[in-house]
């Protein structure tokens, strides 16, 4: 089912994605800041969601995939889009905020992507979602993304084992059409060369 119609939006929809421990989570809520103290009303939100189906993929995320096929796992990500896009992002597109998303149906396409589905027909099962203005995709090596994780002593054991994040990364690099949004960024940077790049990527888009 559709749960959006381009033609009423007025906000702006921007999204993070990466492999893990590539900084988005610190990014987008430095943008997010930032957009406020500009005075736009900026929203930040994360998938997976705190909802039903995202805390059935954190549990995948903790205890590892042991009883969950691919297609469930592929569905449960889909099922907390719906969610998330009908009770916030369009609601928040609707009403003309600026929303900063940390993850989205990019990281669907390369960790499902991953799994061994196509990333054309995950793109195509993402059609029914808001789709973003602007992608800004934190580049880094899945090694050096994951020091970081693990740094912070937040890996688990569902998602980011090293030679599954190698694969994730090469769909996110595949080349694949659907990915083309994608601004990329060197999120080896310093914190604030990086929020800077961001925002002179983000400001040409503001109202
Ligand atoms: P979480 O700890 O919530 O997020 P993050 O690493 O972004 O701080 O873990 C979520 C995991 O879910 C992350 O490893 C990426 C993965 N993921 C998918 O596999 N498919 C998706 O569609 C999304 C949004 C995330």
């Amino acid at each position: 089912m559709c749960v959006w119609d381009d033609t009423t939006k007025k906000g702006l929809f921007i999204v993070f994605e990466g492999v893990d421990g590539a900084g988005k989570t610190t990014q987008a809520h430095l943008l997010v800041e930032r957009l406020k103290k500009s005075g736009h009303d900026a929203l930040y939100l994360k998938e997976p969601t705190n909802g039903q189906w995202g805390q059935k993929i954190r549990h995948i995320a903790m205890n590892g995939r042991d009883h969950v096929t691919p297609e469930e796992e592929l569905q449960y990500f889909i099922n907390d889009r719906e969610e998330d896009s009908k009770q916030n992002i369009v609601p928040a597109l609707q009403s003309g905020k600026v929303v900063v998303m940390d993850r989205y149906l990019f990281s669907n396409a390369a960790y499902q992507g991953a799994l061994g589905f196509d990333p054309g027909l995950i793109f195509e099962k993402n059609k029914q979602f808001p789709q973003p203005d602007a992608v800004l995709y934190l580049d880094i090596e899945p090694e050096d993304g994951l020091k970081r994780v693990n740094t912070r002593g937040e890996a688990n054991v569902g998602f980011e084992k090293i030679e599954y994040l190698h694969r994730v990364h090469a769909v996110f690099k595949g080349g694949h059409p659907g990915f083309s949004k994608m601004i990329f960024i060197d999120a080896l940077q310093t914190r604030e060369k990086i929020a800077d790049a961001i925002w002179q990527k983000i400001l040409p888009l503001l109202p």
